[in-house]
């Protein structure tokens, strides 16, 4: 896997703090997000509807009157990490007795009032659809009440919500435009966190682009779930499309058509989207990204097995021949495409004979980056319900270290073609490294190191690459 940017490091679940911030007349409210992308970007929703309420960000916990931890479900591990953080607020609240603390997103969804008994220091637990009943829920734990809200919705996508762009480099930022999933991954617990799909207005997400780009913003992300299975009809769920009339049918619109009317509003600015899943993906999203320049050439494709016996216990809807299929189309309709992947060991009944067919779809595919885990078991979960959880833990890890591997081997050959060749480059900020150097990605997705000389973060540079790592790509900038 190439060097995470701190976005990415979100995608991966584990650990990931964003430290930000929102104050009921002079009070602060102190942000936690974990897990993916788009608990990153309802934070900065959270923040949108607490400053009304009074709330105003910071990135000090130490002045903060309400923390808000914004939760992931996806491995057990991810809600471990949350626990242990809870535990630490111990020592800060006998200090300062005042301190409210509340449990957001889809761990709170999961547990819910639960979490109130299992964890005594929350005040709050607020599920993902339940944003806007913030400034009354803050209200009663400031009474000295806990609070809960954990109703899913069916409309909700908060989009006349104005985002608090909260600790971001002033270059990249997420816009939600859909939320929830019915896709029913049997090992997935989104569907039960986030509830039933359903998409956000046309309209206001082309506002919002064009918004960002006038505060000069150079790259924005579309979020969902699963983006591909974009469908507005005039608002409501995704399954009950076949009830809307004729007239909503017909001008429906799909993510093709979306991606279509954002890159022609702001020609100037990069898009991505974020994640793609094989069964949803259509050749006119394809044949939409081959014809803007402004989207970015790179395909978030999770896969999570090569072997078809095991993509149908998974639910996922398609088998290894099929994504075969599509891969194929990628290539052919976008030369040069930048594909990562999603991929899970161990999943229940996985034989070694299951575990070769990821390695040889791996090879079959060559990503050039991925995400890798192995099997956690989630409550309620078809998967937890209906099949044991059979495979050996030391099992499920040293395939994993075999699939991580190969994706190493994968990145670096994937990076050395690229050595000789000038990239277009958008630049994000200073190199971990060196104050020296400046990085940044080329449209497919890899990040790029090079000397700052004259330029800036939200430049568009050229740059031609001489070096690379499986993560990195190293080379100087070149006029033109
Ligand atoms: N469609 C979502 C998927 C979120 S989960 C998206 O926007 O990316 C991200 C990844 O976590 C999945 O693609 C899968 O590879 C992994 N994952 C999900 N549930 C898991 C589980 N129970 N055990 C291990 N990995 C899991
Ligand atoms: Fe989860 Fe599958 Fe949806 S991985 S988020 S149920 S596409």
């Amino acid at each position: 896997m190439r060097e995470n940017t701190p976005l990415e490091e979100a995608r991966q679940g584990e650990a990931l703090l964003l430290e930000q911030s929102a104050s009921s007349l002079g009070k602060k409210l102190y942000i936690e997000s974990y897990g993916c992308q788009m608990n990153f970007s309802d934070s900065e929703i959270v923040a949108s509807i607490l400053s009304g309420a009074g709330y105003e960000t910071t990135r000090n916990m130490e002045e903060a009157d309400l923390v808000l931890l914004n939760t992931c479900s996806i491995r057990d591990k991810a809600e471990q990490t949350v626990r242990k953080r809870i535990a630490t607020f111990h020592k800060v609240k006998e200090q300062r007795p005042d301190l409210k603390i509340g449990v957001l997103g889809c761990m709170a969804e999961r547990v819910k009032s639960k979490l109130l008994d299992e964890e005594k220091l929350v005040d709050m637990v607020v599920g993902p659809d339940a944003y806007r009943d913030l400034p009354n829920l803050v209200q009663e734990i400031e009474d000295g009440r806990k609070a809960v809200n954990v109703i899913l919705s069916k409309e909700e996508t908060y989009d006349d919500v104005h985002p608090v762009r909260l600790g971001g480099n002033g270059v990249t930022a997420f816009i939600s435009i859909t939320r929830g999933c019915d896709n029913m991954c049997t090992f997935c617990v989104v569907p039960f966190t986030r509830g039933r799909e359903r998409s956000r207005n046309p309209q206001t997400i082309v506002q919002e682009a064009i918004e960002l780009w006038e505060q000069g913003y150079k790259e924005i992300t579309l979020l969902g779930q699963n983006v591909d299975s974009y469908l507005w009809y005039g608002g409501g769920l995704k399954k009950d499309f076949e009830k809307a009339s004729d007239i909503a049918k017909a001008s429906a619109v799909h993510f093709g058509d979306l991606l279509r009317r954002v890159a022609q509003a702001v020609p100037g600015m990069r898009i991505r989207f974020s994640t793609s899943n094989p069964q949803d993906m259509s050749d006119d999203v394809l044949h939409a990204i081959a014809a803007h320049k402004n989207i970015c050439d790179y395909i978030h494709l999770p896969v999570q097995s090569g072997s078809s016996r095991v993509l149908e216990l998974m639910n996922r809807g398609h088998n290894r021949e099929a994504y075969f299929g599509l891969i194929d189309r990628i290539k052919r309709i976008i030369p040069g495409c930048g594909i990562s992947h999603d991929m899970i060991s161990g999943f229940p009944t996985e034989t070694e004979e299951d575990h070769q067919d990821t390695l040889s779809l791996m090879e079959y595919v060559k990503y050039d980056f991925g995400y890798m885990f192995y099997y956690s078991e989630r409550p309620n979960t078809y998967a937890a319900r209906k099949l044991e959880d059979d495979i050996p833990l030391e099992v499920k890890k040293r395939r994993l270290a075999e699939i991580i591997d190969l994706q190493q081997k994968h990145s670096l050959i994937r990076n050395q073609a690229k050595i000789g060749n000038t990239y277009e480059v958008l630049v994000e900020g200073t190199s971990k490294r060196s104050d020296l150097e400046l990085f940044g990605r080329t449209t497919h997705n890899t990040v790029v190191v090079f000397p700052r000389e004259h330029y800036k973060p939200g430049d568009f540079v050229h740059v031609t690459i001489n070096e690379c790592t499986a993560a990195t790509l190293k080379g100087v900038a070149v006029e033109g």
